[in-house]
């Protein structure tokens, strides 16, 4: 049986929707198990936990005029999860604040931040960070498929960006336009690139346009991109880095929690160096997983750096 530590804090985690947390923990009760010899129920447990993070990505379309192209997702992150500076955490801790006060900045004729964007790297916690806004200010968070949009209404894009602003306007909440710069992507035919052009250009117009109380989160992989005009249609650009070697360490230790570590902890470091917190992260959890399906009782630093190696094999296959 699971120890009433883990029972308590699996309820815990359920009633304050941290889906992230309740995995990780369900996966510490199969190591749990699988330390005892338990191996099938372990295993059980694990392909639960497979499915159900499968069932979580199902997303609610929104209105009837906007299906398909605005979704709503459940905010799972917290503040205190988001490994990053200070400096940054500060930033977004104004972001919140100044949302909380608004009433107060209002009487003085002042408007809380509430234009973001947000640039860096892949998977270093921009779209986390969205996800975290709505959260911590009870928000929905909506995220507007812009990519969908062009390829799906070429032509229309505009009138469908003027909805968009609408709903904005309508109804408060988190709007995040992730990776609004790439819409089109690699699909794109080279007739498109035009009709792209005028929709990002649309984009900032409507951005620098909205009066509204919701929060607009603009993020971008493409740093070289950003330019001071685009800058200035924003109230605060938060910009994202790969993980330094504390911070590397700081993430596993919140990753392992629970498990037993027995691995070399600079060999580590100097092996996770240049990986994403996506990818520190996924690697700790393909170790945990593998750690229960041998029944072992330890992570050992074996296994951690093979699933290091693994990821860093395919982010050099990406570049
Ligand atoms: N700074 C971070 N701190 C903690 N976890 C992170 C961080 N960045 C990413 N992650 C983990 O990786 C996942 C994917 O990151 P995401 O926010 O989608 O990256 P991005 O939008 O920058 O590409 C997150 O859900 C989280 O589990
Ligand atoms: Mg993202």
């Amino acid at each position: 049986m699971a120890t009433a530590q883990h029972i308590k804090a699996l309820i815990q985690s359920h009633f304050s929707n941290e889906p992230e947390r309740f995995t990780t923990l369900a996966l510490q009760v199969a190591a749990h198990e699988a330390k005892k010899g338990h191996i099938n129920l372990a295993d059980d447990i694990r392909k639960l936990v497979d499915r159900g993070k499968i069932r979580q990505k199902v997303l609610k379309p929104v209105n009837q005029d906007l299906e398909g192209l605005i979704l709503e997702i459940s905010p799972v992150h917290k503040l205190a999860n988001l490994i990053a500076t200070d400096q940054l955490k500060t930033r977004i801790s104004r972001i919140l604040n100044e949302f909380r006060q608004r009433n107060k900045l209002k009487t003085h004729d002042l408007e809380n931040r509430r234009k973001i964007l947000l640039s860096g790297p892949p998977g270093t916690g921009k779209t986390m960070t969205a996800s975290i806004i709505a959260r911590e200010l009870r928000l929905p968070l909506y995220v507007v498929l812009l990519d969908r949009m062009v390829t799906k209404f070429m032509g229309e894009t505009s009138a469908k960006l003027r909805l968009v602003f609408d709903m904005i306007s309508n109804r408060p909440g988190v709007y995040l336009f992730d990776e609004f710069d790439a819409i089109g992507g690699e699909r794109a035919k080279d007739n498109d690139v035009g009709e792209m052009r005028r929709v990002l250009t649309a984009l900032l117009q409507f951005i620098e346009a909205d009066k509204s109380d919701s929060i607009i989160v603009a993020a971008t992989n493409n740093v070289t991109l950003l330019d001071q005009a685009l800058f200035r249609r924003f109230d605060d650009v938060l910009q994202y880095q790969i993980p330094t070697d504390a911070e590397i360490v700081e993430l596993m230790k919140n990753r392992l929690a629970g498990f037993e570590v027995k691995f070399d902890l600079s060999r580590v470091v100097s092996l996770a160096r240049g990986l994403s917190h996506a990818e520190l992260t996924s690697a700790c959890l393909d170790a945990m997983k593998e750690t229960i399906l041998d029944g072992g009782k330890a992570i050992e630093t074996t296994l951690l750096e093979q699933m290091l190696q693994n990821r860093l094999e395919v982010y050099n296959n990406k570049r």
